[in-house]
């Protein structure tokens, strides 16, 4: 058989099939939410068909194969090792993320975010009553840093006893160096901290980049992490709603395999162990396709700014599909009128940057997981809708 089945160029139609990205009007082009356009792999396609074949449709239980495909990719692909005794699946990272907060934190509680940073989180530490203690990323020369003083003072807070990691980085796109992790997991655990990692971007990286696991960064991290891990980004699979946690900690692992039993997140619909295991064990070569497809995207757009649109700024990301675009030349204000603009005027739906935190505010996110006739298109409406706002 041919190699390249990954035609990641091929038309995708995804209206009328209750797409939450592509709930827009005909004419626009939604490039917002992290979910991507391009076709599965054809064997996930497969094996999903042979099982909807079988026309029963009634509970799943969680075979050991499951287990299985994430030890062996996660070993092979990450170098990170564990144990189906340190796992448990969850239908969802944010699922999980809520839960563990309901958990391991008790209302009234800090939790720590490095802003800007994926705005569910600040979804998941408000709706169960704990306050968000933000540590804003330094900024300089469009490139993002952590403030390890700033971190440290509020790791310190008495009230303090959870932090939230993104892994590689939504939205800035960064990979955090071994060091860097290393240095969030020994000052948490001087402070009596635990961490969540949420490592749901970690395959999708420039092809030559690989991210380090937070496990992976010293031995205090076994102590207090919690990584969460899924192949919902990478294979797009997120509407099957499948995850693994992954904890070393027994006394954690104890009082967040209650708490997901509990919340009812702790089983399988009959789909998503059958995708997950064929997508780790059969779709590498998907996987490092689309990579380069990425990759390949963020040059175009990064060559376009630089010729179109001077005055944006793409911050220099190293993983995940999501653009990440500094507009302060364009907008001092919030940027949400500028997205609102260019939507109204060119039909381009963009995530406007102050749902990752206040320092968002004169950013945009863009996703350019979609066909490249698309991030074509997409470019044409950003240069017009920034052209027309500036006028405006
Ligand atoms: C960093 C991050 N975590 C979690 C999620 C959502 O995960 P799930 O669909 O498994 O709840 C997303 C989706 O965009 C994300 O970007």
């Amino acid at each position: 058989m041919a190699k390249n089945m990954n035609n990641f160029d091929k038309e995708t139609n995804r209206f009328n099939i209750s797409s939450l990205k592509w709930n827009v009007k005909e004419n626009e082009l939604p490039m917002w939410v992290a979910d991507m356009d391009f076709l599965c792999p054809d064997a996930i396609y497969q094996a999903l068909l042979e099982r909807l074949n079988n026309k029963t449709y009634g509970y799943s239980i969680i075979p050991d194969s499951l287990y299985d495909s994430y030890m062996n990719f996660y070993r092979d692909r990450h170098h990170l090792s564990f144990a189906k005794e340190n796992m448990l699946f969850s239908s969802g990272v944010i699922p999980s993320t809520s839960s563990i907060i309901r958990r391991i934190t008790a209302p009234g509680e800090n939790i720590i975010l490095m802003t800007p940073v994926y705005n569910i989180f600040f979804n998941s530490i408000v709706n169960n009553g704990r306050f968000i203690s933000e540590v804003p990323l330094k900024y300089e020369n469009y490139k993002y840093d952590i403030d390890f003083c700033l971190l440290e003072e509020k790791l310190a807070e008495y009230r303090t006893n959870l932090l939230i990691l993104c892994n590689p980085h939504n939205p800035i796109g960064k990979i955090w160096s071994k060091e860097e992790l290393a240095k969030i997991a020994t000052l948490a655990k001087k402070h009596n901290v635990y961490v969540i990692s949420d490592e749901i971007h970690c395959d999708l990286t420039n092809p030559n980049k690989e991210y380090v696991p937070f496990f992976n960064s010293c031995s205090e991290a076994k102590e207090i992490g919690i990584s969460l891990i899924s192949p919902t980004k990478s294979f797009n699979l997120a509407g099957l709603q499948t995850s693994m946690i992954i904890v070393f900690n027994q006394y954690l692992y104890n009082k967040i395999n209650r708490g997901i039993n509990n919340d009812e997140i702790a089983e399988p619909n009959f789909l998503a162990c059958v995708a997950t295991e064929v997508a780790y064990n059969q779709c590498r070569d998907y996987l490092d396709d689309l990579r380069k497809y990425i990759f390949s995207n963020r040059e175009i757009v990064k060559n376009y700014f630089e010729q179109h649109i001077k005055e944006i700024q793409l911050i220099d990301g190293e993983a995940t599909y999501l653009l990440w675009i500094d507009c302060s030349q364009i907008t001092h204000k919030n940027s949400k009128l500028l997205a609102q603009h260019i939507r109204n005027t060119t039909g381009l739906y963009l995530s406007e940057g102050s749902q990752y935190g206040s320092c968002g505010k004169t950013f945009l996110r863009m996703n350019i997981a979609t066909q490249k006739f698309r991030v074509l298109d997409g470019l044409e409406r950003l240069k017009e809708g920034i052209r027309s706002y500036k006028e405006s």
